[in-house]
C-alpha cells in the first residue's frame, strides 16, 4: 500500500482497502475534497483480486489511465489462467506442458471451445464434425489469384478470412447459438486449408484439397506440402510436433489479437470479420509475428561472435532493436510453452537429420548469454514462445514468412472460444475505452483567407 500513502501524501485520491464489510472494497479518498468513495473489490477463483471501477466516473467523475492495459482486467473469463511470475499456463484448469505430452489439438480444440475435456463419443463426433468443414467454397480459391505471388501470407490471411463473412451467409447470426457454433466449426475446420492455400499461391503450385480421413495437423502438413504429381508421407514426428505446436498456440488469455477479437465482437460484427480483425494484430512483431523476427534477427546475428554486439544493441534505450523472441507482458519467469518448444524441436531436428544446426546452436548461446545479463534478469527477460518456434518449422521446410500464419491458424480456436465467451456473457457490452484529452481546447473557425 506503499503508493496509496505517497498519493494522499501529493493531495491526489488515494486507494486504500475498506476494512470489516462483507464484501471487500478499497476506498478511495480525495483529500482535497474531503470526499470518499468505496469501489468494490472482485476475486476470481486464481489470480490478484480486481478493483471494480465501472461506476467510477458516474460517482466521483474521474476515469483511469492504463494505455497497453497493464493493470486492466478488461472482462471476466473461464477459458485460460496465467500466473506469469511463476510461469503458468493453465487451459481451463489443465497444466500447458501436460495438455502438449499427453492431449491432441483437436482434444484441447474441444477443451477451450466447452469448458470440459471430450469423453471418447463427443471427441470422435467433434473430430468429425470438423472434418466436415475443411473445404472451402470454390469460388473463394480466386480471390488467391487476385494478389501478387510474393504477398506476404498474412496479407492474404486477413483479406479472406474477412472475405469468409461473404460466402456463409448462414452462420453470421450471433443472436443464433447454433449459427454461432456452425461458424466456430467453419473457422477451425479451414483456417488450415486457408493458409495452405496461400503457401501453395506463393510457391505458383497447385491448391491441394483437404483430406478428412487426416487428423487435422496431419492434413495441415498434407496440402502444405503435397503435390499432385507423387504421393507425399507425412512423417508422424513431424505431424506429433506441429499437433504440439497448435497445442501450445492455441490461448493466452488477454492478449493483443484476443482482445482485438473480442474488441471487434463487442459491437455484434459477425465472427469471419472479428478473426480477420485478430489475425491483423497478430501479424505485429511485438506479438505473433515475433516467430518470423526471432529467425530473421538469428540470420541476421549469424556468428555466436556477434552475440555480444546484438544484447548491446537490444539494452541501448536509443537503438529500438530487441532481442526477438525474449520478454513479456505477463511471464517474468520463463515461458512455459518455450520449455516445451525447446524439447519439440530437438525431436523435429533428430528426426529430419539435422545435426547441429547452427540455427539452434545460436539460439541456445544468445539464450545463455542473456538470462546472465544484469539488464535481462534485472527486467525478468526470459524466452518466449517464439524464440524456438521458427528453428522448428524451418527444420520442417515450412519458409519464414508461413510462421506467424502458422500461429493463426493454431490460435483461431483460443480467438473464437474467447468470442462465444464474450457473446454468452449477460454482461458484455461494447468496448469503449476513454481517453485523458491533450489537444486543443474549443475555438472558433476562422475561414481559409483569414487565416495565418
Ligand atoms: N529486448 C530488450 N529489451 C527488452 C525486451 C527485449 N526483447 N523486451 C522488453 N525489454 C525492455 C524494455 O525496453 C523495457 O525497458 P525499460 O524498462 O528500460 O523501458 C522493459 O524491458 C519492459 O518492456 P516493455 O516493452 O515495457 O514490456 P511490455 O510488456 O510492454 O512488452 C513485449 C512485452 C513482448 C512486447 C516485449 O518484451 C518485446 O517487444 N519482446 C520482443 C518481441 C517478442 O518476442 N514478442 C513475442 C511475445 S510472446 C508471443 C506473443 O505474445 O505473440
Amino acid at each position: 500500500m506503499a503508493k496509496t500513502n505517497k498519493a494522499a501524501a501529493a493531495g491526489k485520491p488515494a486507494l486504500k482497502p475498506v476494512a470489516g464489510g462483507a464484501k471487500k472494497a478499497m476506498k478511495l479518498s480525495d483529500p482535497n475534497s474531503g470526499k470518499s468513495w468505496d469501489l468494490p473489490v472482485m476475486s476470481g477463483s486464481l489470480g490478484p483480486d480486481v478493483i471494480d471501477v465501472r461506476k467510477l466516473y458516474a460517482d466521483a467523475g474521474v476515469f483511469t489511465y492504463d494505455p497497453g492495459f497493464t493493470s486492466t482486467a478488461s472482462c471476466q473469463s473461464k477459458i485460460t489462467f496465467i500466473d506469469g511470475d511463476e510461469g503458468i499456463l493453465l487451459h481451463r484448469g489443465y497444466d500447458i506442458a501436460e495438455l502438449a505430452e499427453k492431449s491432441d489439438f483437436m482434444e484441447v480444440a474441444y477443451l477451450l471451445l466447452n469448458g470440459d475435456l471430450p469423453d471418447e463419443t463427443q471427441k470422435n463426433k467433434f473430430e468429425y464434425d470438423i472434418s466436415r468443414h475443411t473445404m472451402l467454397h470454390e469460388q473463394i480459391s480466386q480471390f488467391y489469384r487476385g494478389f501478387r505471388r510474393d504477398a506476404h501470407p498474412m496479407a492474404v490471411m486477413c483479406g479472406v478470412v474477412g472475405a469468409l463473412s461473404a460466402f456463409y451467409h448462414d452462420s453470421l447470426d450471433i443472436n443464433d447459438p447454433h449459427q454461432r457454433m456452425v461458424a466456430s466449426y467453419r473457422l477451425i475446420a479451414k483456417m488450415p486449408t486457408i493458409a495452405a492455400m496461400a503457401y501453395k499461391y506463393s510457391l505458383g503450385q497447385p491448391f491441394i484439397y483437404p483430406r478428412n480421413d487426416l487428423k487435422y495437423a496431419e492434413n495441415f502438413l498434407h496440402m502444405m506440402f503435397a503435390v499432385p504429381a507423387e504421393p507425399y508421407k507425412i512423417s508422424p514426428t513431424l505431424a506429433r510436433a506441429m499437433d504440439r505446436i497448435l497445442i501450445l498456440h492455441a490461448d493466452h488469455e488477454q492478449n493483443a489479437s484476443t482482445s482485438t477479437v473480442r474488441l471487434a465482437g463487442s459491437s455484434g460484427a459477425n465472427p469471419f470479420a472479428c478473426i480477420a480483425a485478430g489475425i491483423a494484430s497478430l501479424w505485429g512483431p511485438a506479438h505473433g509475428g515475433a516467430n518470423e523476427a526471432v529467425l530473421n534477427m538469428l540470420m541476421q546475428i549469424g556468428d555466436k561472435k556477434n552475440i555480444t554486439e546484438f544484447i548491446k544493441k537490444s539494452k541501448d534505450p536509443n537503438d529500438n532493436f530487441r532481442l526477438m523472441g525474449f520478454g513479456h507482458r505477463v511471464y517474468k519467469n520463463y515461458d512455459p510453452r518455450a520449455k516445451v518448444m525447446q524439447k519439440t524441436c530437438n525431436e523435429v531436428l533428430a528426426e529430419m537429420g539435422v545435426k547441429n544446426d547452427p540455427l539452434l546452436q545460436l539460439a541456445v548461446e544468445l539464450e545463455r548469454i542473456a538470462l546472465q545479463d544484469d539488464y535481462f534478469i534485472e527486467k525478468k527477460l526470459y524466452p518466449n514462445v517464439d524464440f524456438y518456434s521458427g528453428i522448428i518449422f524451418r527444420a520442417m521446410g515450412i519458409p519464414v514468412s508461413m510462421f506467424t500464419v502458422l500461429f493463426a491458424v493454431a490460435r483461431t480456436v483460443g480467438w473464437i472460444s474467447q468470442w462465444t465467451e464474450m457473446v454468452d456473457d449477460p454482461s458484455q457490452k461494447i468496448g469503449r475505452p476513454r481517453q485523458l484529452y491533450t489537444g486543443a481546447d474549443k475555438r472558433p473557425y476562422v475561414p481559409v483567407k483569414k487565416r495565418k
